[in-house]
């Protein structure tokens, strides 16, 4: 894991109060020439921080963010802005982490993966990719499924992820959220299909369409230096239906939403989804998969 450096100070944009108060709405920005005439709602730092806060999140709160950028409109200052806002509502006490996959559909045993975690990007987008890059972000070894994190547990969160030797076992940052009784999923413009604590359930249940066969012989490069580690690796193009889970998850009284800009933002209890999602895969093993 890498502590790139200390905090920097989080500066919290403002908007009037007028604004404030139509955060579900389209808010014109007449200063903002380029996007006059445009029917595309101008998000700022201050209403994102205003719609997390209306969902439930807090000072201390743990949140592991899944998002798409171009799902809330325009953001004035973009995915920096979006960042700003989520570690600004969590404040000093709380974390925030984002997945920063690397593994794709070509790896195997045969091709096993590289991974450099200050110099390999992420494929889960610009918020994410951004987000690692911030110095004081710790990102967790693990050569497909790594996790970047801000914050009080940051360390804590990621530090045994290369012990995992599938990607989201109970060493992992999604398997150390999920037994908390604090910690959160938030999905920011995307829904459960991108949520990859689902493979965590799918871990902890064994279902049969998960993993590859065999080990592979990864290298991991820390510091300029290379290690060999084996790991299993995730099973690539088994279509998923985690969005499935999302109604039973409103039902049971885990997952709140809102509206930000144009993006449905939704917050689940991982703790409880995690144990929900194990119960409906006991009962149906195929349930999150797509035939
Ligand atoms: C794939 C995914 C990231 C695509 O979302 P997206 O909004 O199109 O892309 P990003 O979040 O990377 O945001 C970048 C895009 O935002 C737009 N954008 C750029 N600046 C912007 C701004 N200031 N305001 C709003 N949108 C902006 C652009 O369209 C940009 O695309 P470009 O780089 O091709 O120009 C998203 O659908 C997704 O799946 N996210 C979750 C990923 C994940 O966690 N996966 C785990 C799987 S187990």
């Amino acid at each position: 894991m890498f502590a790139l450096n200390m905090l920097p100070s989080i500066p919290i944009g403002c908007l009037s109060r007028s604004a404030l108060d139509d955060s579900h709405t389209l808010v014109e920005n007449q200063a903002d020439s380029a996007w006059k005439g445009n029917t595309m709602p101008i998000v700022t730092e201050y209403l994102i921080r205003e719609g997390l806060t209306r969902l439930g999140l807090s000072a201390g709160s743990t949140a592991l963010v899944h998002s798409s950028l171009s799902n809330f409109g325009h953001v004035e200052g973009g995915a920096d802005a979006v960042i700003d806002a989520l570690l600004g509502v969590i404040g000093p006490a709380g974390t925030i982490l984002v997945p920063t996959l690397t593994g794709n559909e070509n790896l195997s045993p045969e091709n096993p993966p590289v991974f450099d975690p200050v110099n390999t990007p992420c494929w889960t987008g610009r918020i994410p990719e951004t987000f690692r890059k911030r110095p004081d972000a710790i990102r967790s070894v693990h050569p497909t499924h790594s996790v970047a994190a801000i914050g009080a547990d940051a360390m804590e969160l990621t530090r045994d992820h290369i012990l995992s030797i599938t990607p989201c076992d109970e060493f992992s940052p999604y398997g150390k959220l999920a037994r908390r009784e604090d910690g959160y999923i938030l999905l920011i413009g995307v829904d459960h299909d991108v949520n990859t604590t689902m493979h965590h359930v799918e871990e902890i249940a064994g279902v049969d369409y998960h993993m590859q066969r065999g080990f592979a012989e990864s290298t991991l490069i820390i510091n300029g230096t290379k290690i060999i580690r084996h790991y299993m690796l995730h099973r690539y193009g088994a279509a998923r239906n985690f969005s499935v889970m999302g109604p039973i998850f409103v039902e049971r009284g885990i997952q709140w939403s809102t509206r930000i800009g144009d993006a449905d933002v939704h917050l689940i209890q991982a703790k409880p989804m995690v144990e929900i999602t194990c119960q409906c895969l006991r009962a149906n093993p195929r349930i999150l998969y797509r035939e």
